[in-house]
């Protein structure tokens, strides 16, 4: 395994690009341990989908092996489809809770479900940042990139300021969606999403990308122009708080 930290004269944030799965998998879970290891109740926003996918394996292997203890974390979801729960097959809590919660055994009491099924989600999306901010902030955000540039659910028309709010989603990531049930799940057209705005208030930004079929929107990303076309490319404002982590395919339309 081998990774490679690329410096860039015009780049304030940390670039490093590794040559498998595994070692993205186990840097972003060493970010997850870092953070815990400083600050044990630590706030965090994990993601979920295919690329965390490792990490989370990684994460439970640890918890099981005794090296990290994720008993006191605040664990606050990313996002979550407009009026499911966590009942709700085709629900990314749901999702979360088979991959890592319950495997990882993480107090319920410390999970903070995005309020989609609230009878004013309005109001409750308002409160979630307000609950974020109650336990100080967000320490850690590891985040993924959407094939349309989105970060979490903050899709093409996002801006950096926006709060967690409900969001229309695109057809595509509907699709997308879709697919982590075999294409299966009838995927509601509006979620709920913790804001730009809020992930870029964190004190560590983790983005992590893999595959080529990402190439194009990690270079747009990270090498284009700040635009809410691509709202991945807000994240560079973080500076020094951001950290890329990409395999080999995703970083293969850099430039520098
Ligand atoms: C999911 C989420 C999305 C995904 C993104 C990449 O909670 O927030 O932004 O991170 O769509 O998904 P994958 O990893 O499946 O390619």
């Amino acid at each position: 395994m081998a990774s490679e930290t690329r410096s860039g004269a015009t780049r304030d944030y940390t670039l490093t690009v590794v040559d498998d799965y595994a070692l993205l998998s186990a840097l972003a879970a060493d970010a997850v341990s870092e953070t815990l290891a400083q600050t044990p109740g630590a706030a965090l926003t994990l993601p979920t989908g295919d690329t965390p996918l490792g990490m989370y394996s990684e994460l439970v292997r640890r918890i099981d092996a005794g090296e990290l203890d994720f008993s006191q974390a605040q664990f606050f979801c990313l996002d979550d489809y407009l009026g499911s729960t966590p009942e709700d097959e085709a629900s990314l809590t749901r999702w979360l809770k088979t991959v890592f919660l319950d495997p990882a055994r993480v107090p319920e009491a410390n999970v903070h479900y995005v309020p989609t099924a609230a009878e004013d989600p309005v109001a409750a999306a308002a409160g979630y940042d307000r609950e974020i901010a109650h336990f100080g902030g967000l320490e850690l955000a590891v985040v993924g990139l959407g094939p349309n540039g989105h970060i979490g659910f903050n899709e093409p028309g996002s801006g950096p300021d926006d709060p967690t709010r409900i969001v229309d989603l695109q057809p595509a990531t509907r699709a997308q969606s879709a697919a982590y049930w075999d294409g299966k799940a009838d995927i509601p057209a509006q979620a709920m999403t913790i804001g730009l705005g809020t992930i870029l208030q964190a004190k560590r930004i983790v983005l992590i990308v893999s595959g080529e079929g990402k190439a194009e929107i990690v270079h747009a990303s990270l090498e284009g122009p700040e635009t809410t076309d691509v709202p991945g490319s807000f994240l560079r404002r973080a500076g020094d708080r951001l950290e890329v982590i990409l395999d080999q395919g995703a970083a293969s339309k850099l430039e520098m």
